[in-house]
């Protein structure tokens, strides 16, 4: 159990990547992962958008108006939650979730970028949704930075331990 639940403490937010691209069969990791996760009613209700292609990423990142707001990441993985799903936004998050942990286990690193829902969300950008394969009716919550660590990052030591009532 130890040796199981080791990988859940070694993830950790990735702020600095390798150029290294990730590998198909890592892509192929992180997508079966979010497949997996639970979803109310099984609904199932994410759809993801992954972007490797230099120029969109910039073109993305540039849109935020911030300076390197993906770390400079080789892979971006958009998410979003269908508008109309009992609860999208957890299971969307949920399937994200399992995207993080399933990356430390193949070496690989995140960070969950906020950034992105203001560009996705955003009014003034009508096509970008469309552009990108995004379904109609689903509304951005987030994206992951993916790529190789090029930094280590030592176990938290400010994790809240008040956070629990038990009645047991
Ligand atoms: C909803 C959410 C939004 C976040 N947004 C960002 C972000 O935009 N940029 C960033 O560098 N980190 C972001 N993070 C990462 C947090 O800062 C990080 O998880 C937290 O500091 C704890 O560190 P750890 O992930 O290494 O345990 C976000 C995390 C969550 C869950």
């Amino acid at each position: 159990m130890e040796l199981e639940l080791e990988f859940l403490r070694r993830r950790r937010s990735i702020r600095r990547y390798a150029e290294r691209q990730i590998s198909d069969e890592q892509l192929h990791d992180l997508e079966e992962m979010a497949t997996q996760a639970a979803s109310a009613m099984n609904e199932q209700s994410w759809f993801f958008v992954v972007i490797q292609k230099p120029d969109v990423l910039a073109e993305l990142a540039g849109l935020t108006g911030m300076d390197d707001p993906f770390y400079s990441a080789p892979t971006l993985i958009v998410a979003f939650a269908a508008e109309d799903a009992i609860a999208g936004t957890i299971d969307t998050a949920f399937a994200m979730s399992n995207m993080m942990n399933a990356a430390v286990a193949d070496g690989l690193g995140t960070c969950f970028i906020y950034s992105m829902r203001d560009v996705f969300n955003n009014p003034n950008y009508p096509e970008l949704k469309r552009a990108c394969g995004v379904p109609e009716g689903y509304e951005c919550i987030g994206s992951l930075a993916v790529g190789y660590p090029a930094e280590e990052r030592e176990a938290p030591t400010d994790r809240r331990w008040d956070v629990f009532s038990h009645i047991i």
